[in-house]
């Protein structure tokens, strides 16, 4: 069967990656969340407290970071110049900075290019803000998943409690309606629906329901 290209997109805290995983495992696709390509970089501008004001900073910075995908038992880890920085970026103190950092062009231009080298030979799903929009244009299947800011708001702060970070309802709504501005807003590749791609609200789906609405999706694809 030809293998085709899997586009995910949409708001922050929907399940795009829970989605996108468990596509990616029934079909026998990789997956990817470029989310955390963009988080990795956020945490090595952190780290080495670079100027995201200064383009020619960014640039140099860019040019010594190095991101590696690596699936183990525990889904697909992200390493930063060689270290598992999985669960590091998903903190508060790196979602807080993700969405401006993920405005700058430099930083797009290049995570874009590394996204595109990844789909090369297909057989992938990817989630995402633009993948259906700037990265694979082309890809057969686009889905924009969405859901209502609360549950979204309540799913996220569910997980971090579960991952051991104590963090504050209000707080965490706070920072899924400012990124979700951000992310819409910005003047480089904004967040939008493909006019090609299907809209699933999972508000009221669980995941085995997504995931055979999504699955009937690419069924229709062949
Ligand atoms: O999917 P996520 O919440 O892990 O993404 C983190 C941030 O990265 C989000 O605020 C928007 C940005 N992002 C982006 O601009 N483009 C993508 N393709 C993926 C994520």
């Amino acid at each position: 069967m030809n293998k085709i290209i899997i586009a995910i997109d949409g708001h922050s805290s929907c399940g795009k990656s829970t989605l996108a995983k468990a596509m990616g495992n029934a079909l026998g696709y990789a997956y990817i969340s470029t989310g955390d390509m963009y988080r990795a970089v956020t945490l090595y501008f952190i780290e080495n407290q670079v100027d995201m004001h200064d383009p020619e900073a960014v640039k140099a910075a860019l040019g010594r970071i190095k991101l590696h995908f690596v699936a183990d038992e525990n889904g697909n880890r992200i390493h930063l110049n060689g270290r598992d920085v999985s669960e590091e970026i998903r903190k508060m103190h790196v979602a807080e900075l993700v969405s401006p950092v993920a405005a700058i062009p430099e930083v797009r231009r290049e995570m874009v290019h590394q996204q595109q080298e990844i789909g090369r030979q297909k057989g992938v799903v990817m989630d995402g803000r633009d993948i259906g929009t700037v990265v694979f244009p082309q890809a057969e299947l686009k889905i924009f998943l969405t859901a209502d800011v609360n549950e979204r708001a309540r799913r996220r702060y569910e997980e971090l409690l579960a991952k051991g970070h104590p963090v504050d309802l209000e707080e965490v709504k706070k920072n899924l309606a400012e990124r979700d501005r951000i992310d819409s807003t910005r003047a480089d590749s904004p967040l939008r629906q493909a006019e090609d791609a299907v809209v699933i609200d999972n508000t009221n789906l669980n995941h085995e329901q997504q995931l055979e609405l999504a699955l009937d999706l690419v069924h229709l694809v062949f």
